[in-house]
């Protein structure tokens, strides 16, 4: 297969796909022409920060404007709203749910009301760092336990890793897990979560969970009104594409909620981002479309690593850990060069990068590039 043949794969898919799916009104795979879901006018194509190529939804972007007028006011009833929104979605009250400057504030929150002299915070290697972050500046010793050979997180040397510690233990779960994309056994995370005692404080991060796709996957949040110990973050940065706008969430307990809001910025959430998120959650095409470019994205990048024979994880999400046969640094300075930025490097991944997806055409200028780097013998 040559390269014309692999993108013209992806691109069947991608139309078949979309065509399914979704009106995107002439939308080609080139690039989306939405009314008012322009393309960024970026010269560099940015498939390093996990973000969503299609930006806000159209409906996102006039509740953004409806909301300008109302800027100068505090955005209390908007929150509400959002919370009510959210939980009606979600199944749960109002009162599970706590909003975030984006889930990281929300896994911020964590550490900080879990903070307790010889507690210990357990989490895989590699995974996603900002709850290891944010207890720099607390007590915790930090526990990281790599991933297994499946690249799932070892439940059982995690487990011996919190028995092990002198105190309460905060337990970091990223399912799917970031940068590998790969999913931990909800099963396993279940029978751990129904054994464990309550100084065993589960945060479950599902950052990517609107993307997974795999059977036998599903939400901790089932375990909220029982369990206090259990913390799920959410976020409205992927599959709603609002990176920038700062809005994520968790979903927990009553009083594990009141206890978490003791730590959070008052008024977090801005009232702009609360209309996008409002209104992204009444778009009920909006997750089907960003999953739809996300699958098209997907198979134009395995199609391209597969002529290759470069190896890759089983992403359930959207990007992609794959082999690059050669040097992390090196590989991403020559992306760079031609307009490509890519994921930085993972120590404990040091043969791989990870990509995130971007639109069909950027991920075909990424696939030629890709071609390029094997003729040159540099992958
Ligand atoms: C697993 C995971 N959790 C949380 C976040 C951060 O999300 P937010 O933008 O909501 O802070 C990311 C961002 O890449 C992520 O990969």
């Amino acid at each position: 297969m040559d390269r014309r043949d692999f993108l013209r794969t992806g691109a069947a898919v991608g139309a078949a796909g979309l065509g399914r799916l979704v009106a995107f009104p002439g939308m080609s795979l080139a690039a989306p022409q939405v009314p008012g879901q322009e393309a960024s006018s970026s010269s560099v194509v940015r498939l390093n920060s996990n973000e969503n190529p299609l930006g806000l939804s159209p409906s996102a972007r006039l509740a953004v404007e409806k909301a300008i007028p109302e800027a100068n006011r505090y955005p209390d009833a908007a929150r509400e709203e959002l919370a009510e929104a959210l939980a009606a979605k979600l199944g749960v009250t109002a009162d599970n749910i706590i909003l975030g400057n984006g889930s990281t504030e929300i896994l911020q929150v964590i550490v900080q009301a879990s903070n307790a002299p010889q507690g210990t915070l357990v989490l895989a290697d590699p995974t996603f760092e900002a709850i290891a972050w944010y207890q720099r500046t607390l007590t915790y010793a930090t526990e990281k336990v790599p991933l297994t050979s499946g690249f799932a997180h070892d439940i059982q040397q995690m487990k011996d890793r919190v028995a092990a510690g002198k105190g309460p233990a905060v337990v970091y779960l990223c399912n799917p897990n970031n940068p590998t994309g790969t999913l931990t056994s909800c099963a396993e995370i279940d029978a751990w979560i129904e054994a464990a005692p309550e100084t065993v404080q589960f945060a479950v991060d599902e950052a990517y969970f609107e993307y997974v796709k795999a059977p036998g996957y599903w939400s901790a949040i089932k375990w909220i009104q029982d369990r206090p110990n259990v913390i799920v973050a959410r976020t409205f940065s992927k599959i709603y594409g609002m990176a920038g706008m700062r809005l994520g969430y968790a979903v927990a307990h009553p009083e594990t909620a009141r206890r978490l809001r003791e730590y959070l910025t008052w008024d977090n959430a801005n009232s702009l981002a609360l209309a996008a998120g409002l209104a992204s959650l009444a778009d009920e095409g909006l997750e089907a479309r960003g999953r739809a470019v996300n699958e098209v994205a997907l198979t134009i990048t395995r199609n391209c690593l597969d002529e290759l024979d470069l190896g890759y994880l089983p992403s359930q999400a959207n990007f992609l850990m794959h082999r690059i046969n050669g040097d992390a640094k090196e590989y991403i300075g020559r992306m760079r060069e031609r307009g490509l930025h890519v994921g930085r490097p993972f120590p404990a991944l040091p043969s791989y990068n990870r990509l995130s997806m971007g639109l069909p055409e950027e991920m075909e200028l990424w696939a030629e590039a890709l071609m390029d780097f094997r003729q040159k013998g540099w992958v």
